[in-house]
C-alpha cells in the first residue's frame, strides 16, 4: 500500500530527484524567500545598518513559521555563521556578515541572500539592490549580472548539460567586459541547504552532468567589475574581490521540469 509518493529514494549519481509533492513544498518556501526579499528591498536606503536588515528578516521569518538556514550554519572549515541573512556590500562577493557598524551609504550596491527553511525545505535566493544614487558602471554591473543568471536558467531542460548553463552566463558577462567568479558555484538544494550537483557559472556547452526532470538547484552567478580573483577574509566567511572592485550577484532556486525549467523563488 503506497501511503507516500514523497522522499522517494530515487537517485541519480547521488542526486535526489524531487517528487511533485516535494516540489510543492519547494514552491511554497521559494515564494516565501522571494517575498522576504521584496520586504527587505523596501528597507534598503542610506542610513540603515545591515544588522537592522538582519533583525527584520529574522522576525519576518519567525512570524511565518520559517527558520533561517544561515544562522549557526557551519560547514567544514567555517565557524558558525552569525546572521539570519547574508549582506554583501560593494567589493564583498558573497557571505557578508550583518553588523551594527555597517551602515548603507548612498551609491552602494548590496546583495541580500536569504534561505528560509519551511516544512523541512530550503528556498535560496538573492538579489543585488541599489542604495540611493548609484554610478552608471555599477548599475550596468547589476543589470548584466541579473541578465546572465536569467540566460543561464534559460538553458535548463531535461537532457541539457550543466556546462550549457555556465557557458551562457560566462559568455554574456564577459561580452560585457566583466569577469565570472569560479570558486563558488550554484548547488543542489531541497531538504539540504547545499548538496550535489555543483553548478559552475562558467563552462563549455555540451559538457558536464546531464540535467533530469526533478533536479532542483540554484543558479547564482557572482560577476566582478575587475578581475575574477578573490580574497577570503579571516572571519571564515566574507569573500571580497582581490582588486576591491565591485561584485554583484543574483540567485534563484530552479527545478528541471519535463518541458524545461520552473523558477521556484518568485514572489
Ligand atoms: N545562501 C548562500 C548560498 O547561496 C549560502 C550562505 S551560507 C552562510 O549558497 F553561512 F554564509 F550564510
Ligand atoms: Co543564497
Ligand atoms: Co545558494
Amino acid at each position: 500500500m503506497v501511503l507516500e509518493t514523497f522522499s522517494q529514494p530515487q537517485k541519480n549519481l547521488g542526486i535526489t530527484l524531487l517528487s511533485q509533492r516535494e516540489l510543492d513544498k519547494m514552491r511554497r518556501v521559494g515564494k516565501l524567500a522571494a517575498n522576504l526579499l521584496d520586504y527587505l528591498e523596501s528597507m534598503v536606503k542610506p542610513g540603515i545598518s545591515t544588522q537592522e536588515l538582519n533583525d527584520r528578516a529574522a522576525r519576518w521569518m519567525r512570524d511565518r513559521g520559517a527558520i533561517a538556514a544561515t544562522l549557526g550554519y557551519a560547514p567544514p572549515g567555517h565557524p558558525p555563521f552569525t546572521g539570519s541573512i547574508c549582506t554583501s556590500i560593494n567589493e564583498v562577493v558573497c557571505h557578508g556578515i550583518p553588523s551594527r557598524n555597517q551602515i548603507l551609504q548612498d551609491g552602494d550596491i548590496i546583495n541580500i541572500d536569504v534561505t528560509p527553511i519551511l516544512d523541512g525545505y530550503h528556498g535560496d535566493t538573492s538579489r543585488t539592490f541599489l542604495v540611493g544614487n548609484v554610478s552608471q558602471q555599477a548599475r550596468k554591473l547589476v543589470q548584466v549580472t541579473e541578465e546572465s543568471m536569467l540566460r543561464g536558467i534559460a538553458e535548463i531542460k531535461p537532457g541539457a548539460r550543466v556546462g550549457d548553463i555556465g557557458a551562457a552566463i560566462q559568455k554574456y558577462a564577459e561580452a560585457n567586459g566583466f569577469s565570472v567568479v569560479r570558486e563558488l558555484t550554484g548547488h543542489g538544494v531541497g531538504r539540504k541547504f547545499h548538496t550535489k550537483p555543483e553548478i559552475p557559472h562558467f563552462g563549455r556547452p555540451g559538457k558536464g552532468l546531464k540535467l533530469r526532470t526533478g533536479m532542483v538547484f540554484t543558479v547564482e552567478p557572482m560577476i566582478n567589475q575587475g578581475t575574477r580573483h578573490l580574497k577570503f577574509l579571516k572571519d571564515g566567511w566574507t569573500v571580497i574581490t582581490r582588486d576591491r572592485q565591485l561584485s554583484a550577484q543574483f540567485e534563484h532556486t530552479v527545478a528541471v521540469t519535463e518541458t524545461g525549467f520552473e523558477i521556484l523563488t518568485v514572489s
